[in-house]
């Protein structure tokens, strides 16, 4: 199974501020639900709260530690990310998109293949921010650019990453790991300088 991030990131890294997105960008919402539909999408407890409803069309999968915490119909619970990927695997899905925010974003880079990020050309203030990226474990192999016009106040391009050597921590994960991804291998040289 592919694992994919998919996050929109401005200049400065951030991706939300007061549990919203800090920009409108309509372009950027119809290829989010063109690549994720019909896949199984992961996300944290407070990017759902900021979605408001399971989104359509995908298997939504919303992490918390908080076993108190009830989800809506059409959403599944998992306490560890690998619970959570363990899951899309047994039910058969080709791809799990890992759609934010930044804890989920932290936790999963790590065992992404592919990486769908939109860079935003501008600076917002906000309090979510994405991780350090690319590093030298990804290979950029599609870009695309949007100019700022009438519906899009900045620019921003659509820049899909692959990792370089991918595949081996999802295989650890396949034997049978289901320890807090925290704690496994990492692999590939991400995030060990
Ligand atoms: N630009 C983008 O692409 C993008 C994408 C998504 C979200 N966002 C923005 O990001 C902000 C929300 O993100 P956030 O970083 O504040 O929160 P978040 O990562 O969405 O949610 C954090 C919560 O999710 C649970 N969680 C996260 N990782 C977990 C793990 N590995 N295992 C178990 N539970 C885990 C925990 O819930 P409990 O506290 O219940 O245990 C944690 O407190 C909003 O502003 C949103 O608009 C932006």
């Amino acid at each position: 199974m592919n694992i994919a991030v998919i996050a929109a990131v401005d200049e400065g890294g951030i991706i939300g501020s007061e549990g919203h997105l800090p920009w409108h960008l309509p372009e950027d919402l119809k290829r989010f639900k063109r690549l994720t539909l019909g896949h199984p999408i992961i996300m944290g407890r407070r990017t759902f709260a900021s979605i408001g409803k399971p989104l359509p069309g995908r298997s939504n999968t919303v992490l918390s530690r908080n076993p108190a915490w009830i989800p809506p119909a059409g959403v599944q619970l998992c306490a560890t990310l690998a619970d959570a990927l363990n899951l899309a695997r047994a039910a058969g899905a080709s791809a799990a998109f890992l759609i934010g925010g930044s804890e989920v974003f932290s936790a999963g880079l790590p065992l992404a293949h592919r990486v769908h990020l939109t860079r935003v050309h501008a600076r917002h203030p906000g309090d979510a921010r994405f991780p350090d990226f690319p590093t030298p474990a990804w290979r950029l192999v599609h870009e695309e650019h949007h100019p700022r016009d009438e519906k899009h106040a900045c620019a921003f391009s659509f820049l899909d990453y692959e990792r370089k050597n991918g595949g081996r921590l999802s295989e650890v994960l396949a034997g049978g790991n289901r320890s807090e991804i925290g704690t496994l291998p990492l692999p590939l040289g991400e995030g060990r300088g």
